[in-house]
C-alpha cells in the first residue's frame, strides 16, 4: 500500500500493532506446538501460552478464564452466541429481541432463525430529530420483552455511527426479567471500558482485527455464574474448548490478541481523549472549509449518565449534500474512508443504519465514514480536511443539484 494514503477506516479493520506481532512470532517459528498434545514440551508450552493469554483476555473485560471461548471473530461469535442458545433453548421459548441497527453479522443470524421457528423483534432506534440519534432505551426493550423471549441481542457501540448503548440498564432489566443478553462489543472492547459484570451481559462478542491485533481470531464470553449460560455449539469435531468450538487453537493469534487487548486496556484513557480530539479537529474542519455538512448520530459532545461518552471517540460520520459518497471516495485516492459499512460492502446497498434514523436515500448515499485510530496523527487530520474540501467542492461544481 503506498504510504501516501491516509487510512481513515478503522471501525474496517486496523493496522496490527507492531508490539503484537513481536509477541506472536515466536509461536510461529519456536513455540510451534498444538496446545492439544498434551504428550510432550511442545503442547506443554502452547497450552501455557494458552492459558496465560486466556487470563489476561479474560481479566481485560472482568471476567474468568473458563468463560472464554476462541472463535475466528465477532462474526464466528455472533453466530455461536444467538443461535448457540436459540438451538439450545427449545422447548424454553422462541422470540429473541435486536436492534434494527445491528451489524449483518447479527441480522443475518437472526433473519435466518425468523425462516425456521423463531420469532424476531427488532427494535427500531430514536431518529435523527433526537437528543441521541441511534439510541435505544432500557425501557425500549422492557416493552420488547414476552414470556417467551429466550434471548436479547444489543451491540454495545455501533460500526457506522459510533453510539454507545446504555448497556448496563438493558443489562439489569434482562437480569430482572430473566432473559439471556448477548452484546456485540466488536467495536468497544479496547476502545471504551467493557466489564461484562457491571454490564450484566451473559455472552459477549468481540474481535482482534478491531484493536490492532490480528484478524481471524475473536472470542466470546459465555457467563458460567447465575447463571451458567449454555450453548450449542456450532462448530462440532475435537471437543476443544470444553466441546463449545471445535477446531485446533490458533496459538499465536490468541497470544497477539492478548498482547492487543493489553495495550488498549493501559492505553485506553489517552487514547479515548486524544481521538475524541482528532475527531473533533476533522469534524470542524470539515465544517469550517464546507456548508451543507450534516452530522450523522450522536452529538460529538454527548455524555451517559455515567460520565462515558455516547459516542465512540474515533468514530465520525456526515453527509455533504449534493455529493455521491462513492464518488467523494473515489475521487480522494490517498484517503481511504468507507461510505456505510465496509464490513457489508458485498451488499451495496445504502446503509441500513443511517436509514433506521429516518435519513433519505440521497442522503445516505452522500455519506462517509471516517474510523480514526491509533496511528493517525493531527497532520493527518488536517491532510484530510483538505482532501475532502477540495473533492467535494470539485463534485459540487459538476453537480445539476448543488445551488
Ligand atoms: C459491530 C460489529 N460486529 C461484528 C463485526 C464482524 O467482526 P469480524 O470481522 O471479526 O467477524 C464487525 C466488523 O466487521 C462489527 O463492526
Amino acid at each position: 500500500m503506498p504510504s501516501d494514503v491516509i487510512y481513515m477506516d478503522n471501525q474496517s479493520t486496523t493496522r496490527v500493532d507492531p508490539r503484537v506481532v513481536e509477541a506472536m512470532l515466536p509461536y510461529f517459528t519456536e513455540q510451534y506446538g498444538n496446545a492439544g498434545s498434551v504428550s510432550h514440551p511442545f503442547g506443554w508450552e502452547a497450552q501455557e501460552a494458552v492459558e496465560r493469554a486466556t487470563a489476561s483476555i479474560a481479566a481485560s473485560i472482568g471476567a474468568s478464564p473458563k468463560e472464554i471461548v476462541f472463535t475466528s471473530g465477532a462474526t464466528e461469535s455472533n453466530n455461536l452466541a444467538i443461535r448457540g442458545v436459540a438451538e439450545r433453548a427449545n422447548r424454553g421459548g422462541n422470540h429473541l429481541v435486536s436492534l434494527a441497527t445491528e451489524h449483518k453479522a447479527v441480522l443475518d443470524v437472526l433473519a435466518r432463525l425468523g425462516r425456521r421457528d423463531y420469532e424476531i423483534t427488532l427494535l427500531p432506534v430514536a431518529s435523527r430529530e433526537s437528543e441521541v440519534p441511534g439510541l435505544v432505551t432500557a425501557d425500549d426493550v422492557a416493552a420488547a420483552i414476552r414470556d417467551d423471549t429466550i434471548l436479547v441481542s444489543v451491540m454495545l457501540a455501533n460500526n457506522e455511527i459510533g453510539v454507545i448503548q446504555p448497556l448496563a440498564e438493558i443489562g439489569h432489566l434482562c437480569k430482572e426479567r430473566g432473559v439471556l443478553l448477548h452484546c456485540d462489543a466488536a467495536q468497544a472492547v479496547g476502545k471504551i471500558p467493557v466489564d461484562v459484570n457491571a454490564l450484566q451481559v451473559d455472552l459477549l462478542s468481540f474481535s482482534g482485527h478491531k484493536v490492532y491485533g490480528p484478524r481471524g481470531i475473536g472470542a466470546l464470553y459465555v457467563r458460567r455464574k447465575r447463571p451458567h449460560v449454555r450453548l450449542d455449539p456450532q462448530i462440532v469435531g475435537g471437543g476443544q474448548q470444553g466441546g463449545l468450538r471445535s477446531g485446533t487453537l490458533d496459538v499465536p493469534a490468541i497470544v497477539g490478541l492478548a498482547k492487543a487487548a493489553k495495550v488498549c486496556l493501559e492505553e485506553m484513557p489517552a487514547e479515548m481523549t486524544r481521538l475524541a480530539e482528532l475527531r473533533d479537529r476533522l469534524f470542524a474542519g470539515l465544517t469550517r472549509e464546507l456548508t451543507e455538512v450534516t452530522l450523522n448520530g450522536p452529538p460529538l459532545d454527548a455524555v451517559a449518565d455515567d460520565g462515558l461518552p455516547r459516542r465512540l471517540p474515533g468514530n465520525l460520520n456526515t453527509s455533504f449534500a449534493y455529493v455521491d459518497g462513492e464518488a467523494l471516495m473515489m475521487s480522494m485516492g490517498a484517503l481511504a474512508v468507507s461510505s456505510g459499512s465496509a464490513c457489508t460492502s458485498a451488499n451495496p446497498e445504502p446503509s441500513h443504519v443511517l436509514r433506521a434514523l429516518g435519513m433519505s436515500e440521497d442522503e445516505v448515499r452522500s455519506s462517509l465514514r471516517f474510523g480514526l485510530g491509533r496511528f493517525n496523527t493531527e497532520a493527518e487530520v488536517d491532510a484530510a480536511i483538505e482532501m475532502v474540501a477540495e473533492a467535494v467542492v470539485r463534485l459540487r461544481k459538476m453537480s445539476s443539484l448543488a445551488p
